[in-house]
């Protein structure tokens, strides 16, 4: 039993922040990133047999854990499902993760298997790195001006054909409603929401569009960087995190002793702020013919060792037990051998590696979703992981490019899990240059993000892709109509899982809330004396 402790010991100390692991060739990372890259040089192919290690990481290299650490007031939620939206797709439930997921689970095993003959995994400095790019761009003031006007005599009716636009998305939506009682109960709720009444005709939106930055936009970027900066996690955050990483994963192995614990989401993604819960992922070797089992088995060791508000929610779309710490006050939801999570999350670290400003400008549109609620699934709006990806699409289309396309570029990384091939380069420390031809600051890039979703967006007909880096049509996905519970008003397409609509869970009303948030930021960004301010404003559901 002594050995077996020591041995837990040993794994505990190699607790990996949201990552899977690998091992072998440490590649030096330059002093100065955001945060330790999570996940290792590796080749992770669940679709091969057994014999031939379907978790089959080639391990090559092991270039460290996150060693970070934070401490702070967490805050207690109890929120849907993370970022999952708590909408259940193709049905909802347990049943959605049938045979593929089943496949999913069988390889998550190996993984394990695999993951526990690693070794030594190395420490990284791990800093924030900040840029304070170049001058704004010019004026503009007839553009302005004439806007102001258009603004104030008419700019904020949709017009006709605006009008027909958005209704030729929504016939579809409107009879299938009809016998959706879940989804009448969703309607209900966003209509208590007394935004989207006044969204701007076709027109303006196409004179706006032309409109150049401010010419004072300077003045923003101090501002807005002390909010990025007062945002951002302290390193004692972490610690704790850590802390309860290694007391939950101790609780688990009493149960499964082959288990382990990932963290992904926004606690590994580098895009958490200060006192944001922290999303678990539980990776079981064994077969699992019944999630919900299991999540309950799971709600009930916890609570009897004492952690608070413990809940499992089994009718999720991504299943989970939620919990809150009262020793570090930090809630945590952990979810189920989500091996997909735990990749893409690997993806949005590797581009915050890349460039500053992609986490000044993400803590930033964050920050904004949060305070004016529109960063609420259940309520029909977007996840931060959606806001995420909107961020380094928007990057990656800036000229010169702030964000290169890595799942075009040669791969280095590549793991399939179940059939879905997640490839991409993944030697960033290469890439540290990649934008500094272009000298945009952060604040031009918070204007340019909010004008481009106002006025610049083709709802109807785009599709933003961080996977080719360009935009690509709806009609080429097929995600012209609502096709079950996926509907198609914001298109997002999900990296890996190319089928997956991020944006699916706006319906024809959110979109309109989403929308005109949108078109009020770009304008207190363009003409608001004190912008900062305005902005992030909160916004009280009536
Ligand atoms: P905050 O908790 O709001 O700070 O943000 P977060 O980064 O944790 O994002 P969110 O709660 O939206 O999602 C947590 C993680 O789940 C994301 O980082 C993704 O890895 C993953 N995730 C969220 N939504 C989806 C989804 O629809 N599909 C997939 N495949 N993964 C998702
Ligand atoms: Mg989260």
């Amino acid at each position: 039993q002594q050995q077996q402790q020591q041995q837990q010991q040993q794994q505990q100390q190699k607790l990996v922040f949201g990552s899977f692991p690998s091992d072998i060739q440490i590649l030096q990372k330059p002093e100065g990133l955001l945060n330790g890259n999570l996940f290792e040089k590796s080749n992770l192919d669940l679709s091969k047999p057994a014999n031939s290690s379907p978790y089959a990481f080639q391990h090559q290299s092991e270039r460290g854990k996150q060693q970070q650490h934070h401490v702070g007031n967490y805050r207690e939620t109890l929120r849907p499902p993370p970022g999952f939206s708590g909408k259940p797709r193709g049905g909802g439930g347990s049943r959605d993760f049938g045979a593929r997921r089943n496949h999913l689970e069988h390889n998550v095993d190996k993984l394990r298997a695999e993951y526990s003959q690693l070794s030594n995994d190395t420490e990284m400095g791990l800093r924030g790195q900040f840029d304070h790019p170049g001058p704004p761009a010019g004026s503009g003031t007839d553009i302005k001006e004439s806007l102001i006007e258009l603004h104030r005599f008419g700019g904020g009716q949709v017009d006709e054909v605006g009008e027909r636009i958005i209704e030729s998305l929504l016939i579809e939506e409107e009879s299938e409603d009809k016998n959706d009682k879940k989804h009448h109960r969703h309607e209900k709720e966003s209509r208590l929401d007394n935004r989207g009444q006044r969204l701007l005709s076709q027109r303006v939106r196409m004179l706006k569009r032309q409109m150049e930055c401010r010419s004072d936009i300077h003045r923003l970027n101090a501002p807005l960087l002390a909010i990025y900066e007062s945002l951002n996690p302290p390193k004692e955050e972490k610690t704790k995190q850590q802390q309860l990483l290694a007391s939950l994963q101790k609780l688990v192995w009493k149960e499964w002793p082959q288990a382990k614990l990932f963290l992904y989401g926004s606690c590994a993604n580098g895009f958490g702020v200060s006192r944001s819960d922290i999303d678990i992922c539980l990776a079981l070797n064994e077969d699992i013919n019944n999630k919900s089992e299991i999540l309950l088995k799971l709600a009930d060791i916890l609570q009897s060792d004492n952690l608070q508000n413990v809940q499992a929610l089994t009718r999720a779309r991504v299943p989970i037990v939620k919990l809150m710490d009262p020793v570090t006050g930090i809630s945590c939801d952990i979810c189920i051998n989500n091996v997909l999570a735990v990749v893409n999350t690997k993806l949005l670290r590797d581009y915050a590696q890349i460039d500053a400003r992609l986490r000044q400008l993400a803590f930033i549109v964050k920050h904004w979703a949060k305070s004016r609620g529109v960063n609420e699934t259940y309520r029909g709006t977007l996840s931060s992981y959606a806001y995420v990806l909107m961020c380094i699409h928007f990057l990656q289309q800036r000229r010169p490019a702030i964000l290169p396309c890595l799942q075009g570029m040669e791969k280095t990384y590549n793991v399939t899990v179940d059939n879905i091939e997640c490839a991409y380069f993944d030697q960033i420390e290469k890439l540290h240059n990649f934008g500094s031809s272009n000298k945009e600051t952060v604040a031009q890039l918070v204007w340019g993000f909010f004008n481009y979703w106002a006025y610049g967006h083709d709802y109807a007909n785009s599709v933003i892709s961080v996977r080719t880096g360009s935009i690509i049509s709806k009609q080429e996905k097929d995600w012209t109509r609502r096709i079950g519970n996926d509907r198609h008003l914001i298109c997002i397409e999900d990296p890996f899982e190319t089928s997956h609509d991020l944006g699916r869970v706006v319906d024809k009303f959110s979109i309109r809330v989403l929308r005109e948030e949108f078109e009020r930021a770009a304008d207190i960004m363009q003409f608001d004396p004190n912008p900062c301010v305005k902005l992030f404003e909160p916004y009280v559901h009536s």
